[in-house]
């Protein structure tokens, strides 16, 4: 079948594929992995962020949606060397293609430059400890563990551990190098197999350098978004009160060699589906070994689509006229006209999607046909039922509260950017949508009907003598205790002061006043002013090994976010 489907790459990495890795190290749950006695740390600019104990910022930073449509991509620095990094919300690692790569995958990408001595590079065990993180997809990276200076938006890690990519299946458009993987240690790899391998975002919340051990996502469909750390976007957020909030649902561990479960996916409960009107309540995969949590969806902006198991998704298609499975894989089509909502629900509010939202596209072969989001996927030992991917996500400000360690669970947030529950748009609106967008899939749907996927469901991953309640406190992996909590107790949690920042950066605003039109555009300036991947003032074939700063460091220029420029026409 020649649907490409494939295009859509998911970042999730799922147990089945790295159980060895994520089995727990039975000493996590003593071990806090706290860096200890850190100097005072400076920012690459020489911005002072405080020490080790105070809590010292937020951050904010854009993201931009590849050309491809597949993964938000923020602009960070490693070793003062600017990258593009796939934001991931269900892995937890940063990887960085390097120039020991010579995969296809590695081609056209800015690449670490290990020729380049950055002075804050530090190898780990003379580059023996490797890594191999596989995909959901079946793609893979690996290379081996070292640490360098990561740093997003004005928030510095001086010794992040991350993945020096030296062979991968993963590729990006846009010169995107890799990956920055915002989940929970014990979903991490390098965390599992290194002293200090703690993933960048919880070493921020660990070492208190954000104000609070939350980030909030907010992405659009224009190609922009933002990525907030510490804080949540005021930009996008207008009313706090509208935020609902769910706790995270946590894991048993995997093999009896601990007892203790704890935090691995941003995982939520979800209650309900309802299409134009008609709910209904998704299966879990694993009913009996999860009553009380009933189906479990993953929040996952690395992968663009959205994920449910077979029944659940046959039923929601159910409720729509016309619509046919067309590929063995578990992908639909409905007709480009269909003019109906579908919503999900936590147990609140409906979260509404609205006919553009979950159509793919037109098929080439087949015009009025539309390719559909949900997809049918097979069961997963880890039990995630639902893999709710930037398709869900670009309708919500997400934010993610990783919680505090023997103080308060984490926390998803959820706000609705859409208030609207009921149907938006009409055919008008679809046919002009789609006669705009170049969103044609070349495909062409079979004719015959098509007998629905055979999955078998494998046994269940994780030991189901213990328990794994939503809400549960757990004593590390989570944000340091110096933290003060700011949420009440559950099931009703409301933060009672909630940290905000806004993209207002230092704006270098350059006005050509010449006639009476002006027109503007709008540039992630980190990008403009670093070249991706090559350390400032060097050159890979040049002699100079090591790039010395000069005396006068202009710290606007590292911290512009955007330039408008202003040129008349
Ligand atoms: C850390 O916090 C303490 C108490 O809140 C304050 O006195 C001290 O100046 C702070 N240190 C830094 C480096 O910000
Ligand atoms: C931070 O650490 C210093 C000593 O290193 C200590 O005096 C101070 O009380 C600590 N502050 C907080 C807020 O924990
Ligand atoms: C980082 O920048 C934001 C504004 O973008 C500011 O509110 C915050 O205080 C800064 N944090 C640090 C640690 O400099
Ligand atoms: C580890 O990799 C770095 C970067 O390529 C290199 O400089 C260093 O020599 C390597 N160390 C060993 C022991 O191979
Ligand atoms: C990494 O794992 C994949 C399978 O997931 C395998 O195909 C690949 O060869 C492995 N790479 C290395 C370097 O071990
Ligand atoms: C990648 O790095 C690992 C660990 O240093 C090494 O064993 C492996 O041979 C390297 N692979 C490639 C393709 O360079
Ligand atoms: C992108 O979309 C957002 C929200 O829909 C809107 O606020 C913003 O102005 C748009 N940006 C551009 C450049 O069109
Ligand atoms: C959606 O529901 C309305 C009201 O129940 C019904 O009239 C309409 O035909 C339904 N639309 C589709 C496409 O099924
Ligand atoms: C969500 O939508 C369904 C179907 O329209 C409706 O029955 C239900 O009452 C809605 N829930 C809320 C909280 O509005
Ligand atoms: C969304 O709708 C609800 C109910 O109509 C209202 O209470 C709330 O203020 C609205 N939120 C926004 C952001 O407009
Ligand atoms: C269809 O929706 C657009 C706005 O999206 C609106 O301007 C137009 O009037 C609507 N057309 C009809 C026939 O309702
Ligand atoms: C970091 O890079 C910027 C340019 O991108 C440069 O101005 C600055 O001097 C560099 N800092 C260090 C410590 O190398």
């Amino acid at each position: 079948m020649l649907l490409s489907v494939a295009l859509f790459v998911s970042l999730t990495t799922f147990l089945g594929c790295v159980a060895s890795s994520t089995d727990p190290n039975p000493n996590h749950a003593a071990d806090v992995r706290r860096p200890r006695g850190l100097a005072p740390r400076q920012n690459i600019a020489g911005v002072r962020l405080g020490s080790s104990n105070n809590t010292s910022g937020s951050g904010i930073t854009r993201l931009v949606l590849a050309s491809d449509q597949s993964s938000y991509y923020a602009t960070i620095a490693a070793g003062n060397i600017t990258f593009r990094l796939a934001v991931d919300t269900a892995s937890s690692d940063t990887l960085i293609a390097s120039t020991d790569c010579v995969s296809n995958a590695c081609r056209s990408i800015p690449k670490y430059p290990l020729k380049y001595q950055s002075p804050t590079f530090v190898s780990l065990n003379g580059n023996s400890t490797t890594f191999n993180v596989s995909y959901a997809d079946g793609t893979f990276s690996s290379g081996y563990v070292a640490r360098e200076s990561v740093r997003v938006a004005n928030l510095t890690v001086p010794d992040q551990a991350f993945g020096v990519v030296n062979e991968t299946t993963v590729s990006f458009t846009n010169e995107i190098s890799g990956i920055l993987g915002l989940g929970f240690p014990r979903l991490s790899q390098i965390y599992n197999t290194s002293a200090h391998g703690t993933p960048f975002f919880s070493a921020l919340a660990q070492r208190a350098i954000v104000d609070y051990p939350i980030f909030g996502i907010y992405l659009t469909r224009n190609y922009t978004g933002t990525l907030s750390l510490g804080a949540i976007d005021s930009g996008v957020v207008n009313n706090i009160s509208n935020i609902e909030w769910h706790d995270v649902v946590p894991f048993a561990p995997q093999g009896a060699s601990n007892n203790v479960s704890s935090y691995l996916y941003w995982a939520l409960q979800l209650s309900s589906i309802s299409v134009n009107g008609t709910s209904f309540t998704p299966v879990p995969t694993y009913p009996s070994v999860t009553p009380d949590i009933g189906s479990l969806a993953i929040l996952d902006v690395g992968t663009p689509g959205i994920y449910g198991p077979y029944n659940d998704v046959s039923n929601i298609y159910s409720l729509i006229p016309g619509s046919r499975l067309v590929d063995e894989g578990g992908q639909w089509a409905i007709p480009c006209d269909t003019l109906v909502t579908m919503s999900f629900s936590f147990g609140g509010q409906n979260f509404t999607l609205q006919p553009t939202d979950y159509m793919i596209g037109p098929a080439s072969g087949n015009p009025n046909m539309c390719l559909t989001w949900p997809r049918a996927s097979p069961p997963t030992p880890d039990g995630v039922d639902w893999q709710l991917g930037s398709a869900f996500l670009r309708s919500v400000y997400s934010i993610y509260d990783y919680g505090i360690d023997t103080m308060e669970p984490p926390i998803i947030g959820l706000y609705p950017l859409n208030n609207q529950t009921t149907l938006q748009q009409n055919s008008t609106f679809l046919s002009s949508y789609f006669s705009l967008n170049t969103a044609t899939i070349a495909t062409t749907l079979p004719n015959s009907l098509l007998s629905p996927p055979s999955y078998t469901t494998p046994p269940y991953a994780f030991n189901t003598s213990v328990v794994a309640e939503p809400g549960e406190i757990v004593s590390s992996e989570l944000g340091t205790s110096t933290y003060s909590p700011m949420f009440g107790t559950v099931p009703t949690p409301q933060p009672t002061a909630i940290p905000t920042v806004s993209l207002t950066p230092n704006v270098i605003t350059l006005l050509v006043t010449n006639h009476n039109s002006v027109s503007t555009s709008v540039s992630t300036a980190m990008d403009d002013q670093a070249s991706l991947g090559v350390p400032y003032g060097w050159t890979s074939s040049g002699s100079i090994g090591r790039y010395t700063a000069p005396s006068l460091v202009t710290t606007a220029s590292l911290f512009l976010l955007s330039f408008v420029v202003f040129s008349m026409s």
